[in-house]
Formats: structure tokens, sequence, C-alpha cells
């Protein structure tokens, strides 16, 4: 009897699930615009940035996950990830020139991609410097310069809000979601740290 009640129950759950994928599928069929190799590529990007801040974010304000398998081994790889970040988000520059007739020589190019030149120069400093040979060599400014990675969360949203606006992709909405919460968890870091000391 108990089985039996467990088994409709998991069959409801299942058959809800469906019903809700169809429903959101079609929904973004219909009102979002499909996604380019181009879009992939930022959202790539975007994904793997946010998995540098990751750890050291989630390990402050949720303490009990320190000796997370996944944060450790994301902490471990921060510098590869961040690599692999800044060569996604300059594909994603690159195809989106190609892609929309960018002329490199104008100065309304400056001025209209301000945000994505800016995130491409601040990752491109970031890369540069992810070794430990520069550690060594910049000392106390090492850590100064990669704080300038923080300012990417603020810049990433208007980005994507100025170039999207015309119509969202699909994945337009997640990855505003991801990122907002993000600034939350950022937030929240920063007041819990300067709690502390
Ligand atoms: C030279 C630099 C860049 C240029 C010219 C550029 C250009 C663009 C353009 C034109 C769009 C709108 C695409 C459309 O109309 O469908 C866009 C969207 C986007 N860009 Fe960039 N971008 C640059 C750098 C970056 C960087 C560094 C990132 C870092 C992560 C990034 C992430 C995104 C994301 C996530 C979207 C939204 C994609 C979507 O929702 O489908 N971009 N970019």
């Amino acid at each position: 009897m108990l089985t039996n009640l467990v088994k409709s129950k998991q069959s409801l759950i299942f058959l809800t699930l469906c019903l809700t994928s169809y429903i959101a599928f079609v929904l973004l069929a219909l009102y979002f615009k499909p996604v380019t190799l181009a879009n992939f590529l930022g959202f790539l990007a975007l994904i793997a940035y946010i998995a540098t801040l990751l750890p050291s974010t989630f390990r402050t304000v949720f303490p009990n996950m320190r000796s997370n398998k996944i944060l450790v081994w994301l902490l471990k790889r921060r510098r590869h990830i961040g690599i692999i970040s800044y060569v996604l988000a300059s594909n994603h520059g690159l195809l989106m020139i190609i892609q929309k007739n960018i002329n490199l020589l104008s100065a309304d190019t400056y001025i209209r991609y301000f945000q994505g030149i800016l995130i491409l120069f601040i990752m491109s400093l970031l890369a540069i410097t992810s070794n430990d040979w520069s550690v060594k060599g910049l000392k106390h400014n090492w850590k100064k310069l990669h704080q300038l990675t923080y300012l990417i969360l603020l810049i990433l949203p208007w980005h994507i809000l100025d170039k999207m606006s015309p119509s969202w992709s699909y994945l337009t909405p997640l990855e505003l979601i991801i990122i907002f919460l993000f600034v939350y968890f950022s937030i929240k870091r920063k007041r819990l740290e300067a709690k502390s000391s």
C-alpha cells in the first residue's frame, strides 16, 4: 500500500516536470530569439568567469561548505578556468565583430561596445598575470590588480542588458539571474569579511 503510494507520488512529480518543461520550452521558443554560436560563447565565458569566483565566495558565505569537493576542485584550478573564460570571451567578441560587421577603425565602435571592450581589457590583464612569476613580481599589487575581477561583475549585466535589449535570447534571462544572484552573494561575502576583520 505504502510503496504504491510512493510510486504514484513519484509518477505525479515526473508528469508535472514533463508538463512544466513543455510549457517552458514552448514559451522560450515563442518569446526569445534562438542562440547563435557567438551568443553561446558569451554565455560559456560568463559561466567560466562565475566559476572563478564561486569557491572563495561560497566558502565564506556558507562556512559548512568549506570542504565541499567541487569547491576545492574549482579553487585549485581557478587560474586555468579564468584563462578558459578569457579565451571564450575573446572568441565571442571576435565572432560578434564578424557577425555584426563591426568596424574596428571607427571611434563609434569603441563607444557602442565600450562595456564588452572594457571587460575584455580587464580579462586580458588578469590572464597575462595569472602565473607565479607575476605573483612574485607584482607583490601586493597583484592582489589589488586581481580585485578588478569584481568590476566585471558590475559591467557584465550592463553589457548584456544593453546589447540584448532589442530582443532577448533563450540564455539572457538565465545569465541575468546567475549574475544578480552572484552580486548578492558577493555583497554578503564582503559584509561577512568586514565584520570578522
Ligand atoms: C570586444 C568585445 C565584445 C563585443 C564586441 C561584444 C558584443 C556583443 C553583442 C553585439 C552582443 C549582443 C548579441 C545579439 O545581438 O544577439 C553581446 C551579448 C553578450 N555578450 Fe558580448 N561582446 C564583447 C565582449 C564580451 C565579453 C568579454 C563577455 C564576457 C563574458 C561577453 C558576454 C556576453 C553575453 C553573456 C551576451 C549575451 C548573450 C545572450 O544572452 O544570448 N561579451 N555581446
